[in-house]
């Protein structure tokens, strides 16, 4: 492949990880950043016998850069993005592209697609998923916007991609914000993920009574099954780790269990109520997020209305019974990303193939796990179907763990235990299989005070009843 030159905006962490990952590549990367020590100290500790320049102004950014010129801008989502775009605009010319690898919000990344057309800027809004490590090493790259700059761009954005036992973990997403809007959902799985997990841990720790040193080997075990996945395996990690101030005991026990977030959870959250596709367990985990956090309120919560601490049920086979209901209450959160993805592509012409979205996150990305192989063969076999846990690949999957998962749903509301998440999941799978919901009785009320009208099942039409 041919070496390229490209610029890079903020060196911030993820911005120098990312430079020095397309360096290694064999490409020359021009630095920029608004602090210019900052850019002057990252040269001190990674230029020499390497291909870098710094870079002190945009203008002799620009100026560096071979036509077309092409920018990849590393900086904080929202006004910051907007602003360096600004700075930039004077200095670029027709067919140069700009790059946001950015958590920016795929509204945003519409906008400035279409702004920057207009301007001849070819422009793309590229999730970049992995964290420092991934930015390092190769990290899930999800780009969209406009097709010919990912044209020019594919073997850079190849050549860094983790790369995974199918390819490189990145492929052209869409136009507009279809990138960052899958880049969204991604995070918004995570979220789901993470809290089911923790979920998963609770019930074995508080509610069986399992210690860490065991809980560390079921969560190993459960990486070398179904459930394989990144998060898994760093759990079992983190299980195992004592305290690193000198205290006694697992590290974990000493950390203040109040969730933090920086939104995009939220949005994926905000994007669902949009395009009107429920994902329950998502936003469960986004609520359980900001649930823990007024721990003053929790404690006198807890006082007022106190709740066993400790909660034995008993001593039957119960790891595999929370393996199955974690894993159904996986595959049911990615049902609701995937459907909020496919509708969001619909809606927005997109053209969003939702198994190379499985497939580009196989590896890489915070989310990726061996379950993302069935994900992607899912979507390849039935590429329309409204529902993964009802493709043919996953519908037996979910049939045989309905009991167990049922019952530790029950055994955790039994125990005060909250599993937001685990009973979102069940509740959305119990909701698909109800044939008749009590959703007839919503119309009537809706009809009753409002004439909002009501359709029959006898017979077509719409109608209107003077109830009173
Ligand atoms: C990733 C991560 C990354 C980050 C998120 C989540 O894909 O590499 O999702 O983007 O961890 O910002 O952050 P919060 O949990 O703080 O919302």
């Amino acid at each position: 492949m041919a070496d390229r030159t490209v610029g890079l905006v903020g060196l911030g962490v993820m911005g120098a990880n990312l430079a020095r990952n397309i360096e290694s590549r064999g490409h020359e990367v021009c630095v920029y950043n608004r602090t210019t020590e900052t850019m002057r100290r990252f040269l001190r500790e990674h230029a020499e016998g390497h291909r870098f320049r710094g870079m002190e102004t945009l203008e002799e950014l620009a100026a560096a850069l071979p036509s077309p010129r092409a920018i990849i801008l590393m900086v904080n989502a929202g006004p910051p993005v907007d602003a360096v775009i600004d700075a930039l605009l004077p200095f670029l010319s027709p067919g140069d592209i700009l790059v946001d690898g950015g958590n920016s919000n795929y509204q945003d990344t519409e906008a400035r697609c279409a702004r920057l057309s207009g301007k001849g800027i070819e422009y793309l809004g590229m999730g970049v998923s992995g964290g420092e490590e991934g930015a390092l090493r190769g990290p899930s790259l999800m780009p969209g916007g406009s097709r010919q700059a990912y044209d020019h761009l594919e073997p850079v954005l190849r050549s860094i991609a983790a790369e995974a036992d199918t390819g490189p973990c990145v492929a052209y997403v869409g136009p507009g914000g279809a990138g960052h809007f899958i880049k969204m959902v991604h995070n918004g799985i995570e979220y789901a993920d993470m809290q089911l997990i923790a979920e998963a841990y609770d019930m074995l720790r508080r509610g069986y009574g399992l210690e860490p040193q065991r809980l560390a080997e079921v969560f190993s075990e459960w990486n070398s099954g179904e459930l394989e996945s990144y998060l898994i395996e760093i759990t079992a990690d983190i299980l195992r780790t004592e305290d690193d101030q000198g205290r006694e005991g697992l590290l974990l026990d000493y950390i203040l269990d109040e969730a933090g977030q920086k939104g995009t959870g939220r949005w994926t959250t905000k994007a669902s109520m949009d395009f009107a596709v429920p994902t329950p367990t998502i936003t469960a985990a986004v609520d359980a997020r900001a649930l823990s956090s007024p721990k003053e309120l929790r404690t006198h919560a807890f006082n007022l209305l106190p709740y066993r601490d400790e909660i034995e049920f008993g001593s039957h086979e119960t790891t595999s019974q929370v393996r199955e209901a974690l894993y159904a209450s996986k595959i049911c959160s990615y049902a609701q990303g995937f459907a909020l993805i496919a509708k969001a592509s619909e809606e927005m012409n997109w053209g969003i193939d939702l198994a190379e979205t499985a497939r580009i996150w196989k590896s890489g990305c915070i989310i990726r796990a061996r379950f993302l192989d069935d994900v992607s063969a899912a979507y390849r076999i039935e590429p329309k179907t409204p529902n993964l846990a009802l493709t043919d690949r996953f519908v037996g999957e979910i049939a045989s763990r309905i009991d167990s998962w049922t019952e530790v749903v029950v055994a955790a509301m039994r125990a005060g235990i909250p599993v937001p998440a685990m009973a979102a999941s069940l509740t959305y799978l119990n909701s698909l299989r109800t044939r008749r919901l009590p959703a007839n009785l919503i119309q009537a009320q809706r009809d009753y005070f409002g004439a909002h009208t009501y359709k029959r099942i006898d017979r077509e039409g719409d109608f209107h009843t003077q109830w009173y």
